[in-house]
């Protein structure tokens, strides 16, 4: 392993570890825009709210320099296709082509973070513990009937923490396979908060699915297509990002 002056080890990928760095906003820079292509400065462009667009512009900058470290380019050279399966508009996961290099992203709150594996299908959610979510109304859309009742069963101080648990466990999983909420989450069972992550009943074969530590007041989790089981390594994004600079 070699970490430059900045922590970013750019030797590090290795096919038994999976890498998740995480970015705050503050960590947004105006250089990081120099490194986005025309679409993507034009997504974001179109944001609204400056805390979305810096979160969009932190994930694009955090993918290009891992996949630029990968390449051995410019970030700014890479290739991402972003095109959308459903409507071929690029908001879709992106991919990496000729990179050997598999990615997602997700952001909450001030939290933005990239997952990253040398060969396996990742997908990453992350969930700020926020109190306006609809547990119940949401649990019953997204929650198998045996999901539910162990929820059911928890005391109400700690239901918006396992409402999250399963929620970043199942979206992970479907931004894993690419299918995102287009997938019945109702149909994909994993195991309860208490318990360690396994995925229980899918339909894919070889998912694994690990909880993550993210940072105070969010809950994140990461799934791979892949059943061989991986180290997972939660960094700070602040050396990938100087490298940028
Ligand atoms: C992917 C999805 C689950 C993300 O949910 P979310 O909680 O709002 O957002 P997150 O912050 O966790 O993730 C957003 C990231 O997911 C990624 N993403 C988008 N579609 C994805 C997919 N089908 N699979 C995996 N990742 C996807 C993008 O990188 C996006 O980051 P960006 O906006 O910075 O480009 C949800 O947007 C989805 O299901 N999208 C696909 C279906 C859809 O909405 N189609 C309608 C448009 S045609």
């Amino acid at each position: 392993m070699r970490l430059d002056d900045a922590g970013f080890d750019h030797a590090g990928f290795d096919d038994a570890v999976a890498r998740v760095y995480w970015a705050r906003l503050e960590d947004r820079h105006d250089g990081l825009l120099a490194l986005l292509d025309a679409v993507e400065r034009e997504r974001h462009a179109r944001y609204r709210r400056p805390a979305d667009a810096d979160r969009f512009l932190l994930g694009a900058a955090m993918v290009r320099a891992l996949a630029g470290a990968r390449l051995g380019c410019p970030p700014a050279a890479v290739t991402v296709d972003r095109r959308c399966d459903d409507c071929g508009k690029p908001h879709g996961k992106p991919r990496l082509p000729g990179a050997g290099l598999e990615v997602s992203v997700s952001h909450s709150g001030d939290l933005v973070g990239v997952a990253c594996h040398p060969g396996a299908a990742v997908g990453l959610d992350v969930e700020q513990l926020d109190h306006r979510f609809d547990v119940d109304g949401l649990a019953a859309t997204v929650l198998a009937p045996q999901e539910i009742a162990s929820l059911a069963a928890t005391a109400p101080a700690d239901r918006l923490a396992g409402f999250l648990r399963y929620w970043t466990r199942k979206e992970a999983l479907v931004k894993a396979t690419g299918d995102g909420l287009r997938a019945d989450l109702r149909s994909l069972v994993v195991t309860g908060p208490a318990e360690p992550p396994a995925v229980l009943a899918s339909g894919h074969g070889e998912l694994t699915l690990y909880d993550l530590t993210a940072a105070p007041g969010h809950l994140g989790a990461l799934a791979m297509l892949r059943a061989a089981p991986v180290r997972v390594e939660e960094l700070p994004a602040t050396g990938l990002l100087r490298s940028t600079r």
